[in-house]
């Protein structure tokens, strides 16, 4: 049987413990799971997607189905190129739930064969969004529970400079 493949496409400007909790799922439903860092036409990021690709990298360099990658295409394309059957989104409260279901329908019309499924954001993410660590860490705030430990100095690095 064909191995199911997953994307996890996003920003990850940079990634929270939230987005990693839902490549962590995603990486138990599916043999092989691909994050793929891209562009979001609404957002000027702060880290370059070589940085997002790096701090991804580090942050699951011990799950053995996932692998990190970047992409300035658009996401249709980049699935069938990986012969991947799913998206899979976190969806944290019902203002993520129209923007998200735009994109799982323009991405369906697309590319037929590529279906989005959306897990449901752990109950402690829910408030938790990539904006919320850059602005709480820019202030001087405390983003340890936020942010992988192993990419919190150099997410404050940047942030203060
Ligand atoms: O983390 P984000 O910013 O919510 O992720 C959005 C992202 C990057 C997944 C979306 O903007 C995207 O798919 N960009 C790639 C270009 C594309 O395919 N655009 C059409 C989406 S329907």
């Amino acid at each position: 049987m064909s191995k199911k493949i997953a994307i996890c496409p996003g920003s990850f400007d940079p990634v929270t413990v939230g987005h990693l909790d839902i490549v962590t799922r995603a990486a138990k439903l599916f043999d092989e799971v691909v994050v793929v860092v891209m562009n979001n036409s609404a957002k000027n990021p702060l880290f370059t997607a070589d940085e997002r690709v790096a701090m991804l990298k580090k942050v699951t360099s011990l799950m053995e189905n996932v692998s990190v990658e970047k992409s300035d295409g658009l996401l249709a394309d980049y699935a069938k190129e990986k012969n991947a059957t799913a998206v899979v989104k976190g969806l944290r409260a019902v203002s993520d739930f129209e923007y998200e279901f735009q994109m799982a329908l323009t991405n369906k019309k697309l590319n037929p064969d590529l279906d989005t499924i959306f897990l449901t954001t752990s109950a402690e993410n829910m408030y938790l969004s990539s904006s919320l660590v850059r602005q709480v860490g820019a202030m001087g705030g405390d983003i340890s529970e936020f942010v992988p430990a192993e990419i919190k100095e150099e997410i404050l690095e940047r942030l203060c400079k």
